[in-house]
């Protein structure tokens, strides 16, 4: 019940979504085309060339009509025309080779900072702490790489080809229409400035349909990314909820669609209008020229044909750029969603004197009075974790006991810094983590996650994400720790069995092997075992313990148990409840004790 509330509320966010906002966003825009400046500057001089031989052509019509075909002598001069013409010619050939160029260049650059983009916002998104990713849903934040940016890249192409080569055409056109005749051309250009006030207000209009398309287009992403990953059809499978998904997957197409058609008819209106108003100017020319005429103000038939044949021109590259402009505005809103991603601040970041782990105390571990809040938490929650102090000596065995929830996973997420204390300090070879260089603390680290992940590749390629030199006799001694190796050469394609999504191929206990020869081969001086042994039977778990046992040796190792028949041979035993470390000492001096692990024990020897 809570989750369908939380989807209509996601829904109902999608609806009301407005562009983030963000400050100097044109001049941010802008920054991103820095490294092209020399292309851009290119392209602008091609531009201009384009501009200057734009002009010319209509003025070689004006002259072909009053030297060439209708000469104050009466008769037609062939040799002016021939020249005219030659000359029409060559100048159409050089400005559309001009225009080839152009559109090379911008197409690079605008696909290269769109690149550049992508590659920015995945590279930040990497920085994330681990928070970020568990609040967020993958697939929105995947929308935000691949529909945002995508949405930007064809604006960004099309901008800069279109703007470049239309306002090359609207100048040339305007300066040829001046040099024509001034008088007709204020009559051609009187009620722009009320198109482009209209234009803003589209515009407007159509940026804030983009948010809601773009964040509903976020949403059918989440669903098909939640949906159509094995764990998502196994468990609609089973549930029989096929029905309900497409259900739920057909009502965000349906938003999606009735977006889509506003967003395409928003301004359709305002083009229709723009059309009717240009095609209507040159029949006004007509009637202004008589105008002029009965004024006494001269004006040639070949002054009214080249005047009007320019302005027909001039429609096409006009409606371009007023369509460009408001495909600027729309990506404004996209470029807002980009930049606020951009702009997120990973909360777990090197100091600026990070130092790396002393390579003489590695293996200590130390936690001082350690409380701790997931982020998302209330801040007058009680902690997760509270005052939880202890302290595990180099080459020791620890292990934290305790009923589900308590706490354990936690204590593994801190000693790497996947999240940091709220209270007290999290200490790693004698230095608090927040002093070590981030991935120097993780080089010394090694985690066998209660889920395992492996991913859709082979056998051998997931084992090397650990090691990617590692050769294929070092691969093996790993996977025969791990006791996983003649299982894989009993597969037909051995090491180059390709392991399915997520490793779905592998059964519990064969991924998680896996798994356990991969962190072996990073060989780590400290080895955290989050209930490593848990998707194990009793037969495979010992056999997968005694490798654990070898693998340890010479290693710190924090071993979270559920099963506490796998560390009764651990140096200290933590027993964890409600977020405290409520007992420690070895299994002999906990079960003397009689307390709260002696229970557990007992209650495992008669449940088991
Ligand atoms: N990402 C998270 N955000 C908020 N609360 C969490 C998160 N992960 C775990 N918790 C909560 O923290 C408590 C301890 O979880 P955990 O350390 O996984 O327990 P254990 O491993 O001992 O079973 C649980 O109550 C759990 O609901
Ligand atoms: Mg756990």
């Amino acid at each position: 019940m809570g989750r369908i509330g939380n989807r209509d509320a996601e829904v109902q966010r999608a609806e009301n979504a407005t562009a983030p906002r963000i400050p100097n966003l044109y001049r941010r825009i802008g920054e991103l085309f820095g490294p092209f400046r020399a292309q851009l500057l290119l392209t602008i001089v091609l531009v201009l060339a384009s501009a200057g031989l734009g002009v010319l052509p209509p003025l070689l019509t004006q002259r072909a009509f009053d030297d060439g075909l209708f000469p104050p002598s009466g008769t037609p001069d062939v040799p002016v025309l021939m020249w005219l013409v030659g000359a029409m010619v060559a100048l159409w050939v050089l400005s559309a080779a001009l225009g080839v160029w152009q559109t090379y260049l911008t197409a690079r650059v605008g696909n290269s900072v769109m690149g550049a983009l992508r590659v920015r916002l995945f590279g930040h998104l990497q920085a994330m702490e681990l928070g970020f990713f568990t609040r967020t849903k993958t697939g929105v934040i995947q929308s935000r790489l691949q529909n945002d940016v995508g949405g930007v890249a064809s604006v960004l192409n099309n901008t800069v080809s279109s703007v470049v080569g239309n306002t090359v055409t609207v100048i040339a056109a305007l300066v040829a229409m001046l040099l024509l005749s001034w008088q007709l051309t204020v009559v051609a250009v009187l009620l722009l400035p009320v198109l482009v006030l209209a234009q803003r207000r589209v515009g407007q209009v159509r940026a804030r349909i983009a948010t809601q398309t773009q964040e509903s287009l976020s949403e059918m992403t989440a669903i098909t990314q939640e949906t159509l990953s094995v764990s998502g059809i196994l468990l609609a499978k089973t549930f029989n909820r096929q029905p309900t998904e497409v259900a739920r997957y057909s009502a965000e197409n349906d938003r999606q669609v009735v977006l889509q058609v506003r967003q395409q008819m928003s301004g359709q209106w305002f083009f229709a209008i723009v059309g009717v108003f240009m095609s209507v100017v040159p029949a006004v020319v007509y009637l202004v020229a008589a105008w002029l005429i009965l004024r006494d103000v001269p004006v040639t038939a070949g002054t009214i044909v080249a005047f009007t044949t320019v302005q027909a021109r001039l429609m096409f590259p006009l409606m371009g750029l007023l369509r460009v402009a408001l495909d600027l505005q729309t990506s404004r809103a996209l470029f807002a969603r980009i930049f606020e991603y951009l702009d997120l601040v990973p909360s777990i970041t090197d100091a600026a004197d990070a130092r790396d782990v002393d390579p003489d105390r590695v293996g200590e571990v130390e936690f001082r009075d350690v409380t701790f809040r997931y982020p998302d938490a209330p801040a007058d929650a009680p902690g997760t974790l509270q005052d939880v102090s202890f302290r595990i000596e180099r080459g020791q065995y620890v292990a934290f006991v305790g009923p589900s929830g308590a706490g354990k996973t936690t204590v593994s997420y801190l000693v790497p810094r996947l999240y940091e204390a709220s209270e007290g300090s999290v200490r790693f070879a004698g230095a608090d983590v927040r002093e070590l260089r981030h991935p120097s603390l993780i080089d010394h680290i090694g985690v066998v996650s209660q889920e395992t992940y492996l991913f859709h590749a082979t056998i051998a390629e997931n084992l090397r994400y650990a090691k990617p030199d590692a050769t294929d006799a070092e691969l093996e001694a790993a996977a025969r720790s791990a006791n996983i190796h003649d299982t894989i050469v009993s597969f037909p394609d051995g090491y180059d069995t390709v392991v399915g999504e997520r490793g779905y191929r592998l059964s519990g206990g064969e991924k998680q092997r896996v798994a356990i020869a991969r962190v072996l081969l990073k060989d780590p001086p400290v080895l955290i075992l989050d209930e490593a042994t848990s998707a194990l039977d009793t037969v495979s778990e010992r056999i997968v313990q005694a490798a654990l046992d070898e693998a340890s040796r010479g290693r710190t190792t924090i071993a979270i148990a559920h099963r506490l028949s796998t560390v009764v041979d651990a140096d200290v035993i933590h027993v964890v409840r409600a977020g405290r470390i409520v007992e420690s000492g070895t299994h002999a001096e906990l079960l003397g004790r009689d307390g709260e692990y002696a229970t557990l024990f007992a209650q495992q020897l008669t449940g088991a």
